[in-house]
């Protein structure tokens, strides 16, 4: 391509991602508009300098050739190399500042509540139960469902080493440490699917380790976790019910807990649900059919350094069953 060709094109991809679900640029969350508008301060600001210093280099080369005059020298020096940086770096920090509070603020009291776990490579997500209710916790993984225009409350920490838990569109990002708790509060302003990323170097499986945040209506949201409170529900045939013999026989419960079944692991992922979730893997295969069975097959191809071991080993046919089964654990 022609030069001018490359860069339309760098500049086209560069202006399509603004509209994707990952987008900082098109923000979704009272928090994410607020970092967007001191990024454009910050943009303005830079280029506004930006242009009086190739001003200044201009006129210092063109206008003044063989100007030396030490008096006025001392004045540039003191003036553009001293005052103007203290004064121009002495207002962003101010306001910078100013919008610091209500980034990482407490969301008012009661709000809803949300535990994420940061864990080798995927999420675990729990909603608690509210201060007056007898229900039990809510756990699932690597998917958060919020409703709309409320404020809520991350708490967040990590199992092993250090990640950090952003979703662009919404707000963020907060580190995630193990034996630390940290807080991050959003306020999501309009119903979508957004993506969540960890932003912070965690070893081999670090790019495959995100999640979707699905913002809904409340009554909407209502349902969804009233369906996420229920034990798994009883297969629905021959295959499904194969595997969910398979699931505990061949040692699949003692990492994974279904609800409702003998599987009762703690160490990875809650899968009671996990058909009604729209991918696995840690946002890295979409839910459809085949990719249970390609996760289960060639777990460490997909997500290189994965705990989970492959279970290539396992004949066609307990593969084919077992995906089955989780498929329909909705
Ligand atoms: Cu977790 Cu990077």
């Amino acid at each position: 391509f022609p030069r001018t060709n490359r860069i339309l094109i760098i500049c086209a991809g560069g202006i399509a991602g603004c509209d994707r679900p990952q987008s900082t640029l098109n923000p979704a969350g009272k928090e994410a508009a607020q970092i967007l508008e001191l990024f454009w301060w910050m943009t303005g600001g830079a280029v506004v300098i930006w242009l009086i210093m190739i001003a200044l280099a201009l006129y210092a080369i063109w206008l003044q050739p063989g100007a030396h005059d030490v008096k006025q020298t001392r004045r540039w020096i003191i003036g553009g190399g001293v005052v103007f940086p203290t004064v121009v770096l002495s207002v962003l920090l101010v306001f910078g500042l100013r919008m610091l509070p209500p980034l990482v603020a407490k969301a008012p009291e009661g709000s809803m509540q949300v535990e994420v776990k940061g864990l080798q490579w995927w999420w675990r997500v729990r909603y608690p139960p509210a201060a007056d209710s007898n229900e039990r916790a809510v756990e699932l993984a690597n998917e958060i469902r919020l409703p709309v225009n409320e404020p809520v409350q991350f708490l967040l920490d990590s199992e092993d080493v250090l990640h950090s838990f952003w979703i662009p569109a919404l707000g963020g990002k907060v580190d995630m440490f193990p034996g630390r708790r940290t807080r991050l509060a959003l306020t999501p302003t309009r119903t979508g699917t957004f993506r969540g990323v960890c932003a912070e170097y965690c070893g081999d499986a670090h790019a495959q380790m995100n999640f979707d945040v699905t913002v809904m209506e409340r009554a909407d949201f209502d349902a969804w976790l009233r369906e996420q409170s229920q034990p798994a529900t009883s297969p629905i045939d021959e295959a499904a019910n194969r595997g969910s013999e398979l699931f505990v026989s061949r040692g699949c419960g003692a990492c994974h807990t279904v609800r409702g079944t003998e599987a009762r692991g703690t160490v990875g992922p809650d899968l009671t649900h996990v058909g009604s979730r729209s991918s696995i893997g840690a946002g890295i295969l979409k839910n459809q059919p085949d990719m249970f069975h390609r996760w289960l097959e060639e777990t460490d191809a997909v997500k290189p350094g994965v705990l989970m071991p492959s279970f290539h080993m396992l004949p066609e046919e307990e593969r084919m069953a077992l995906a089955a089964y989780l498929e329909q654990l909705e």
